[in-house]
């Protein structure tokens, strides 16, 4: 070629030719390039451990900025002092050490987003931790946010079904809304946000695991898998072994996962399990850091935490959108002591609580709400039509029987009248139990309660009340389909079903035979008996496999 050249430009020098060609395509080079100054900020480790490093000379780094320590490690600066900037550690703080550079990446933090990541289990940064592979995704969401403001949003108005009787009854929850959970150990907390979940179809639900044992986390995941539950899930886990960095950024990385699908305008549903566990780590972090440490030795800014988290759950308005995120926080009690520093922060951050009791749970009733103290301040305008037309009335003989229980030891001395309502709460409050993981449909909800309220079931004996509410349920199902499928759909009862309702009511009464073997081996009665988590894992799964 250069050859050709050459012979067609007479014989010049081939040196001086290639040399010239070099010439022309270096100043190409030189023209084409873009110089960009940047400043890059790098500074030295001086003190590590405990998930924390302390570093000198980061003179230009931001709150809340992301650094990338010599190790490839991230971190998060925090602390910015005089002299130096307290950084956590996320991910191997064993590859940190002294004398290490550290320099500046002028982001923020941020996780994948997106419908990529539903089904999916991931920690507190996004990453997948379920191995099933990567997840594909190209929007990223910043982990903190600025909560929707007063103008874009509207109220509550759109139930959200918990499936749950003495909730959606009594307690109900809208979209976008924010119901705490709030109960000792061990009073089934984690259950009724399992159950919501269990129980959403156009929801997407994201569940935030705070520093839980892998080993429950795993059940959880199990068991929403096991009933196809995890198709509209997310599960974020920062388990009781991560670092406290980590339990820190859950919340705010599941919310940010919330609020793509709010920004959808979707509805979305998030679960922070729990908030009790999240401020420890929180209290944690703060001391290592050398904040000053105040009540309870929780640092000052502690109520401020939960609340730019909670706020950030919001029902939006048409032009925005109309999409909602619903948080149900969980906290966990001492003895139930709900006047500790957190949990009183929590109750006046939220819309409402429900508050389980130990007492409760070990007198079997269960799921143990205390259906006197939990309230629901603005899901009552979100609560259906048929469910109102049955709760007024449930409210009513709940609070009568709360108020003449103490005297039902007496039963036999008491007025005629009195007793009536003594034995109509009991029957109420059988009616109202419910075995874990079996959300109950709305239709089914109103039937039963409707029934029960109405006195159909008072010439039942106490103990065989869930057995009738299944027999009768059955029978609903198979006789007056449609009229369940009308009172789902429309969300009324109709004086037509009001009339199927109440013949439905007098033959199940007829055709009640307590006692019969199909209860015993019903799925609901094992489920009452069994009250442990009913999750296998697979290995258990292939033993039983084998032996059937
Ligand atoms: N409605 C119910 N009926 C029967 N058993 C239940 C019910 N709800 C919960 N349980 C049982 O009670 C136990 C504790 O439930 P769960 O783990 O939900 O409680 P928790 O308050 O979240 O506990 P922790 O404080 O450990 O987080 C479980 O074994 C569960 O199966
Ligand atoms: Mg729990």
């Amino acid at each position: 070629m250069q050859l050709l050249e050459h012979r067609l430009q007479g014989g010049k020098d081939l040196q001086e030719i290639i040399m010239s060609n070099i010439v022309t395509e270096i100043e190409n080079e030189i023209k084409g390039l873009k110089l960009k100054a940047q400043k890059e900020n790098v500074g030295t480790v001086t003190e590590v451990g405990d998930g924390i490093a302390r570093i000198e000379g980061l003179s230009d780094v931001q709150a809340s900025e992301l650094v990338e320590f010599e190790s490839g490690v991230t971190g998060l600066a925090l602390n910015l002092e005089s002299y130096n900037v307290g950084a956590v550690i996320f991910g191997d703080n064993t590859s940190v050490k002294q004398g290490d550079s550290v320099k500046t990446t002028g982001k923020i933090l941020q996780v994948p987003v997106g419908d990529a990541i539903i089904g999916r289990v991931v920690n507190a940064l996004g990453e997948p931790i379920d191995g099933k592979g990567k997840i594909a995704s190209s929007v990223n969401y910043p982990v903190e946010k600025i909560a929707p403001g007063v103008i874009t949003r509207q109220s509550v108005s759109v139930p959200l079904q918990t499936g749950i009787k003495s909730i959606d009854a009594l307690i109900p929850i809208g979209r976008g809304q924010r119901e705490l959970i709030i109960g000792d150990r061990n009073t089934g907390k984690t259950t009724i946000a399992i159950d919501t979940i269990i129980n959403q179809k156009d929801v997407i639900c994201i569940y935030v695991a705070i520093g839980q044992k892998t080993s429950k986390i795993a059940q959880i995941v199990a068991k929403l898998e096991s009933v196809g539950a995890m198709k509209h899930t997310i599960v974020v886990a920062a388990t009781a072994a991560d670092p406290a960095p980590m339990q820190y950024i859950a919340p705010y990385a599941g919310t940010a996962i919330g609020e793509y699908f709010l920004d959808q305008g979707k509805d979305a549903l998030i679960i922070y399990d729990d908030l009790s566990k999240h401020a420890n780590a929180y209290r944690q972090m703060s001391l290592l850091l050398r904040r000053p440490s105040g009540r309870e030795a929780y640092p000052g800014d502690v109520f401020y935490l939960h609340s730019r988290l909670l706020e950030r759950s919001a029902r939006l308005n048409s032009e925005y959108g109309g999409g909602s995120l619903t948080a149900l926080p969980v906290i966990e009690t001492q003895a139930g002591d709900i006047s500790a520093y957190i949990p009183t922060n929590v109750i006046s951050i939220t819309d409402g609580q429900i508050f389980l009791e130990t007492d409760l749970f070990f007198q079997g009733i269960r799921p143990a709400v205390n259906v006197g103290t939990s309230v629901s301040r603005v899901g009552g305008s979100a609560q259906t039509k048929a469910m109102k037309s049955v709760a007024g009335r449930l409210k009513l003989d709940l609070a009568q029987f709360r108020a003449l229980a103490a005297f039902a030891q007496f039963s036999s001395d008491l007025d005629p009248e009195t007793r009536n309502q003594i034995e109509r709460g009991k029957r109420i409050t059988e009616a109202l139990k419910q075995p874990p993981f079996s959300p109950v449909p709305l239709a089914e909800q109103v039937a039963t309660l409707w029934a029960v309220t109405n006195g159909h079931m008072d010439e039942i004996d106490v103990t065989k009340i869930q057995e009738f509410v299944a027999h009768f349920l059955s029978h609903l199902k198979i006789k007056y389909k449609k009229v369940m499928d009308e009172v789902a759909d429309k969300k009324i009862i109709e004086d037509s079903s009001l009339k199927a309702l109440e013949e439905a009511v007098a033959e199940a009464l007829k055709t009640f035979k307590p006692g019969s073997e199909s209860f015993k081996k019903s799925e609901a009665a094992q489920k009452v008996e069994k009250t442990e988590y009913s999750v296998s894992t697979k290995k258990d799964n292939k033993a039983k496999g084998k032996k059937k």
